[in-house]
């Protein structure tokens, strides 16, 4: 089974328009998104239409699904965030955010082999930073792989004989055979709002027959986006970002 995993599209249709490109030229036999479909950029019913294309799909809900939905209060969002998520909340369509607001909480297992959330397995808001909080989530996991998002860092934390170590996927083209005796928890990256200072759209492929997960960064057109964030009268923050990669 060849696996797209992919995570935080923030409403930025011409990143996720690349990753759908890319798609094309693969063979990926199941979708699997960990959450943010929307909040930051200008784009929320185009993505929530096209991700409803895409079959077979796991997802779960991000915070700010959640938030736009009105499940979560925006207290805890910075000022730039809240403000995007109540403009995202007034310009969705009832039939998409119906969608939306229908979304799982994570974790969720699929297979028995692998779970997914979008922040951690034991909190769906919270950031996976660092080895500490990965040995937290490997203690919360029954499958040898969890894939989560959030943090919007493509990133790999290995477990092999009770040590926790963390590697970041720095670059293009990173790729990790996963071993039979190591358990994992895996970050794809953020397709629309990257902050690892690289402003490409991120998402990887996990091949479970030969257990290799590639990482790939896709070149995207960044000045449309940031067109229409500005035009929609967005915060500009949210457009500047987005070729810094930040
Ligand atoms: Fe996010």
């Amino acid at each position: 089974m060849r696996y797209l995993i992919f995570a935080d599209i923030h409403g930025n249709l011409e990143a996720f328009l690349a990753v759908l490109k890319f798609v094309q030229k693969k063979k990926v036999d199941h979708f699997i998104f960990l959450g943010d479909l929307v909040g930051y950029g200008a784009s929320p019913n185009e993505i929530i239409q096209k991700i409803q294309n895409l079959k077979p799909i796991t997802l779960v809900r991000g915070n700010h699904d959640k938030a736009v939905c009105g499940l979560d209060t925006i207290e805890t969002f910075n000022p730039i965030a809240a403000s995007a998520i109540l403009w995202t909340k007034q310009r969705t369509l009832k039939k998409n955010l119906a969608y939306i607001c229908r979304l799982k909480k994570g974790p969720f297992i699929l297979h028995e082999t692998i779970t997914i959330c979008h922040g951690a397995p034991f909190d769906e808001d919270y950031y996976i930073f660092g080895e500490f909080d990965a040995a937290e989530a490997f203690d919360h996991i029954t499958t040898p792989v969890c894939f989560f998002g959030h943090t919007h860092f493509p990133f790999v934390y290995v477990e092999k004989e009770n040590i926790v170590a963390g590697t970041f996927m720095e670059g293009e083209a990173n790729e990790v055979k996963l071993e039979k005796d190591a358990r994992y928890l895996i970050n794809p990256g953020s397709v629309g709002q990257p902050r690892d200072r690289n402003p490409k759209a991120a998402c990887a492929i996990y091949d479970s027959g030969t257990r290799i997960v590639k990482f790939y960064r896709l070149e995207y057109n960044i000045q449309e986006a940031q067109r229409k964030i500005l035009a929609e009268r967005l915060p500009a923050a949210l457009a500047e970002r987005l070729s810094l990669g930040i």
